[in-house]
C-alpha cells in the first residue's frame, strides 16, 4: 500500500523533512547492527536494554523495534531490515501460546510485526498468525457496553478489577481488526471495531476536544461507571500521549471506515492538541499538570504528528496547511532541541515519559523513535502504512 500523502509541503520543508530522513537512514544502520537480536525498550547509558525475556516478553511495546525496521527496509529495500523485524515476529509466537496473559496492546503487538511482514512481503505464515491473534484480540468485546477490555489482572498481589476497563490507547489496536476483515472478507472483525470505537467517541472524549484515559463500565450492564486518570497526572487531566493516542485512533478509524464522524473527531481532538502546545513547541506529559516538576512527553508530540499528517490527507484543500504546519512545529521543535543524532546512543528522540506517575520520565522510549520515523517519512509520502 505504501504511504499516502495528499498535501503538498514547501520546497523549503521537504528539504529539511529529506534531510532529517538521511540522518535517521544513517543512525540507524549502526543502531541496527547493535540490537539485531534484541526487542529494545529504554536506552540506558545509551545503549537499548533488551525486553526478550519471560516476564518482558508481552510488553506492549516490543513491536516497534520491529516496526522502526519494516518502515526501514519500505524505504531502502534493504533485506537486512526485514530479517531483524522477523527475529520479533518469531519470538512472539510464545507470546501467542500464552495467550491469556496479553491485555488488549495486540496491535501494537502484531501490525508492525507479523501484519507488516505480510503486507510488505505477503508472507503466509505472517497473515496466519496476524490473523490468530485478531481472533484473540476480538474476543475481549463484551457486547454488554460495547467495548473492548483493556487489561488483565497483574499477578496474585493485583486486587484492582479491571474487567470492565477500556482506555483510549485501544484507538491503535482496532486497525488490527479491520486489516482481519479486509483480509478475511468477513465483517465481524470489523463490527467490533465499530462498536467499540463508537463507545469511546461517546465516553471518552469530552466536550473540549480533550480524552479520557480510562473508562470503567459494568461488564454486566454496560453502564459507564467512572473515569480514571490512568497514566495522567489526575482523573480529568489530559495526559497528553493519551491525547496523540485519540487523535491518531480517530484518524485511522476514519481511514478504515470513512465516516467523517470519526474524522470529525479526529479533527476536534486535533484542535484542542494544537491550542495546547506551549510555545516551546514541546509537549509536556500532560496538559493539565503543574508546570513543575517539567516533565515532558516526546513521544506524544511524534503521535499526534502523525495523527495530523493523516488528518491533512482526508481534508479540503484549504484545510491542509493547518494540521501540517501544526506537525512540522512539533517536529522541528524536537529535532532542534530534544533529538540525538550520536551514532554511539542507540535513541534519537529524548525526554518522553512514560506516565505521569512513574519514575521514568525524560528518557528515550523505543517508541518516540518509531512515531518520529513515522512521521518524517510520512512528510515525504515514504514508509509504509503499518495501521
Ligand atoms: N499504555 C500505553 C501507553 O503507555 O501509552
Amino acid at each position: 500500500m505504501g504511504q499516502t500523502k495528499n498535501f503538498v509541503l514547501s520546497a523549503e520543508n521537504t528539504a529539511w523533512a529529506e534531510e532529517i530522513a538521511d540522518k535517521i537512514l544513517k543512525k540507524m544502520e549502526k543502531v541496527e547492527e547493535r540490537n539485531r537480536e534484541a526487542i529494545p525498550y529504554m536506552p540506558h547509558d545509551g545503549r537499548y536494554n533488551n525486553y526478550n525475556t519471560p516476564e518482558m516478553r508481552g510488553w506492549w511495546t516490543n513491536g516497534f523495534w520491529a516496526g522502526i525496521m519494516w518502515q526501514l527496509y519500505a524505504v531502502t529495500g534493504n533485506e537486512r531490515y526485514a530479517e531483524t523485524a522477523r527475529f520479533t515476529e518469531e519470538v512472539f509466537d510464545q507470546c501467542i501460546e500464552h495467550y491469556e496473559r496479553l491485555d488488549h496492546d495486540m496491535g501494537f503487538m502484531w501490525l508492525h510485526t507479523a501484519v507488516a511482514d505480510y503486507r510488505l512481503t505477503k508472507n503466509e505464515k505472517s497473515r496466519t498468525r496476524g490473523l490468530h491473534v485478531a481472533s484473540i484480540f476480538s474476543s475481549r468485546f463484551n457486547s454488554n457496553g460495547n467495548f473492548i477490555r483493556a487489561w488483565n489482572t497483574w499477578g496474585p498481589n493485583d486486587t484492582v478489577d479491571k474487567t470492565g476497563w477500556a482506555i483510549i490507547d485501544c484507538m491503535m489496536n482496532v486497525p488490527l481488526l479491520h486489516w482481519a476483515s479486509d483480509e478475511t472478507h468477513d465483517p465481524r472483525f470489523r463490527e467490533v471495531a465499530i462498536r467499540h470505537t463508537n463507545t469511546v467517541m461517546k465516553e471518552f472524549i469530552r466536550p473540549d476536544g480533550s480524552s479520557n484515559h480510562i473508562v470503567s463500565f459494568d461488564p454486566y450492564t454496560g453502564e459507564k461507571i467512572e473515569t480514571f486518570g490512568g497514566q495522567g497526572y489526575e482523573n480529568g487531566s489530559s495526559w497528553t500521549r493519551g491525547q496523540g493516542w485519540a487523535l491518531y485512533g480517530f484518524a485511522l478509524a476514519y481511514i478504515h471506515t470513512k465516516n467523517p464522524e470519526y474524522l470529525d473527531t479526529a479533527k476536534r481532538v486535533a484542535h484542542y492538541f494544537i491550542a495546547n502546545i506551549p510555545e516551546s513547541g514541546l509537549i509536556p506529559i500532560d496538559f493539565r499538570a503543574p508546570k513543575e516538576p517539567a516533565w515532558e512527553d516526546s513521544s506524544a508530540a511524534c503521535i499526534a504528528a502523525c495523527g495530523l499528517l493523516e488528518i491533512a490527507n482526508y481534508v479540503p484543500e484549504y484545510e491542509k496547511d493547518c494540521y501540517v504546519n501544526a506537525a512540522l512545529r512539533l517536529l522541528k521543535a524536537l529535532v532542534e532541541k530534544r533529538s540525538n543524532w550520536d551514532e554511539n546512543v542507540d535513541n534519537i528522540i529524548e525526554n518522553c515519559g512514560v506516565a505521569y506517575h512513574s519514575d521514568e520520565h525524560n528518557v528515550g522510549l523505543i517508541y518516540g523513535d518509531y512515531f518520529f520515523i513515522e512521521a518524517i517519512f510520512k512528510l515525504l509520502g515514504k514508509g509504509e502504512f503499518l495501521w
